[in-house]
């Protein structure tokens, strides 16, 4: 079982001794856990995929301690990466460009480009500071399920495969990085994340956002499988409002589009407390969970997996959700709604 480090120095300073000795180390930074590994170290990282069960076409990102250390990693020789560094890190924004030598082809999975971050987290900045090396580090969950927001989330998932887990308490973002690809012409964001697509594209005006129905099979978006983040559960996804909320017993197949069960008791997670209210008052639901009774998309950013994982986990046979607002950090919130959702 994994040992729970807390974030005194003396924890900090094994946690990096660790990572120096080629072990897993779970760190928290703002936007999800990450399961970490030294990355120039090919044994290490191979453990990761083997933890997470990961296939190994799906590349890491590497965190470094500071954007100058980024240049160690990747080339930096676009000022775009430049701008878009100093402007954003230490932050939740990813870049993909062309890669150092030294990195394992494991981390990159044989592509010619790597994803490099750095985390605003100042715990996990110190660990990485201390451990002399960048850290390769995926969502710490088992592969496709839900990212974990707290170090209990990833003991439930990974406790019995890695070696210690450092406790920083829940993360304050909630979703993960947006990756943004600087190597495609034009840039493309590759996933919505913590930093709106809207923020970016006043930095790189030309930024794109992937169209997702290229997305699942386009090469330049490894990993970005559409059944992801998924639930144990089957998890339904909903326009905002489009959930049945009038008392007029079990909503039938008709108004729910796409369940299959529509009998079974369901979980929902939706947005604001007007919503909630309405939904709570039908009494044809399971639990309600409202993602931000004050509508802010932040705050359902923050609370998104561990309200997946609280339904995982209560007595509801189905989740259905509704979608937010399609813009800012909504935007990665259902991005993520829709990689959780039953693809039939
Ligand atoms: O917020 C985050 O980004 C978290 C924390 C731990 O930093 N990490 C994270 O890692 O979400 P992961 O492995 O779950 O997602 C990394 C994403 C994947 O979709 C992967 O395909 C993409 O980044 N990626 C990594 N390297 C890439 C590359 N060279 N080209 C294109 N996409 C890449
Ligand atoms: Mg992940």
């Amino acid at each position: 079982m994994a040992i729970v480090l807390s974030t005194s120095k003396n924890d900090m300073r094994l946690a990096a001794n660790a990572l120096r000795e080629g072990l897993l180390v779970a760190l928290p930074t703002e936007t999800v856990y990450g399961l970490a590994a030294d990355a120039g170290n090919r044994r290490a990282v191979a453990a990761i995929f083997a933890a997470k069960q990961r296939p190994e076409f799906d590349p890491l990102i590497v965190h470094v301690f500071s954007p100058r250390k980024a240049r160690a990693v990747a080339d930096f020789s676009d000022p775009r990466a430049e701008l878009l560094a100093e402007s954003c890190w230490p932050g939740p924004l990813t870049l993909v460009l062309p890669k150092r030598d030294w990195v394992p082809d494991l981390v990159t999975s044989g592509l010619d480009t790597v994803a490099v971050r750095c985390p605003a987290h100042d715990v996990t900045r110190k660990i990485i500071d201390l451990a002399g090396v960048a850290v390769a580090a995926p969502s710490a969950n088992p592969f496709g399920r839900i990212s974990p927001t707290t170090a209990e989330h990833v003991r439930l998932g990974l406790g019995d495969r890695i070696d210690y887990i450092v406790d920083g308490g829940a993360c304050s973002l909630g979703v993960e990085s947006t990756v943004v690809d600087l190597s495609a012409d034009p840039p493309l964001v590759l996933r919505p994340g913590g930093l709106s697509v809207e923020e970016l594209q006043e930095l790189v005006p030309e930024l794109q956002l992937l169209d997702r129905a290229g997305g699942e099979a386009n090469p330049r978006a490894p990993g970005q499988l559409p059944n992801h983040y998924a639930p144990k559960k089957p998890l339904y996804l909903f326009p905002y409002g489009a959930l049945p909320a009038e008392s007029s017993g079990k909503p039938d197949r008709e108004a729910l589009p796409g369940v299959q069960d529509p009998g079974a008791p369901a979980g929902v997670l939706c947005f604001g407390a007007p919503r909630a209210r309405e939904l709570k008052a039908a009494g044809l639901y399971g639990p309600v969970l409202d993602l931000s009774p004050k509508q802010d998309p932040l705050e359902a950013a923050a609370n998104l997996f561990s309200y997946m994982h609280r339904l995982e986990a209560s007595p509801c046979d189905i989740i259905l959700a509704e979608k937010l607002p399609d813009q800012g950090i909504g935007r990665a919130v259902n991005d993520r709604l829709f990689k959780a959702s039953w693809k039939g």
